[in-house]
């Protein structure tokens, strides 16, 4: 009987292609945010996105809530999430990059809000919500898509549906399609953790969330330039937004 290998081609393939993007991930955000503070012009770090104020509006109306920000980064959201819920409200900032955390803490100290934010280092891929608290919003802005495999994402969207109380939240900017363009035309696949398909999200979205309600949903292009090892690049996504609320 011949033994089967332990790792076939394919997963080690797999393996090797989240692991390089992975890493850029990290050496992408680690190199920006040391670099480029929140409300800097010309870059994403300018504000927050209108999604995401769009959801601490349709929060409104109701008491105290407990809400998340996944992949928090430096705050972009996590400040204008704890400013904008009612008072009493908590937003557990989440990223996998300590030094993230790290500015996060120092712009929330600064914005005034650290009373009302718990930061946490954690890998989305297996983070676990504390069911035993009434989510009321959870935020994903380019977040959910950084795990290993569309099964991983679609394991994260589900634990933050069942997270989610009756008449709560989750507010999702998913990024997919992603490719590179070098300033002579040439198209390179980017490098991303897994290769992600606007269709595919469209059908986890409908799948995973196909008894909520919907109060916003949109899909378009973007792009964003980009450097890596020196080299300029336009990176050309779809952004796949969605605001779903839980019927109540
Ligand atoms: C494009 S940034 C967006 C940051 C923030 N949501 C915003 O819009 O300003 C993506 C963030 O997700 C974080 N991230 C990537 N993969 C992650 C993972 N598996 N678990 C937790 N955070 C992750 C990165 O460190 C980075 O801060």
């Amino acid at each position: 009987m011949v033994d089967l290998p332990v790792h076939p081609t394919q997963d080690l393939v797999t393996d090797s292609v989240f692991a390089g993007g992975r890493a850029e991930t990290l050496r992408y955000h680690e190199d920006l945010y040391a670099s480029t503070p929140l409300g800097t012009a010309g870059s994403w770090l300018l504000g927050p996105d209108r999604l995401v104020l769009k959801a601490i509006d349709l929060s409104g109306g109701v008491g105290p809530i407990l809400a998340f920000d996944l992949g928090a980064g430096i705050g972009r959201h996590t400040i204008p999430m704890a400013r904008g819920l009612a008072a009493g409200s908590r937003v557990v900032a989440v990223d996998v990059i300590p030094s993230a955390i790290r500015r996060l803490e120092v712009n929330c100290a600064e914005a005034g809000v650290s009373d009302s934010v718990t930061p946490i280092v954690r890998d989305l891929e297996e983070f676990e919500f504390d069911v035993s608290m009434a989510v009321g919003l959870i935020v994903g802005f380019s977040a959910v898509e950084h795990v290993s495999s569309a099964t991983a994402m679609r394991g994260l969207l589900s634990r933050c549906a069942a997270a989610t109380a009756p008449s709560g939240l989750i507010a999702l900017g998913i990024f997919a399609d992603r490719i590179e363009e070098l300033a002579d035309g040439t198209v390179r696949r980017a490098l991303v953790e897994f290769e992600l398909d606007s269709k595919e999200v469209r059908t986890m979205l409908d799948e995973v969330f196909s008894s909520w309600i919907v109060e916003y949903a949109d899909i378009g292009a973007n792009h964003v330039s980009e450097e890596r090892d020196g080299i300029p690049y336009e990176l050309r996504s779809t952004l796949i937004q969605f605001i779903g609320r839980r019927p109540g």
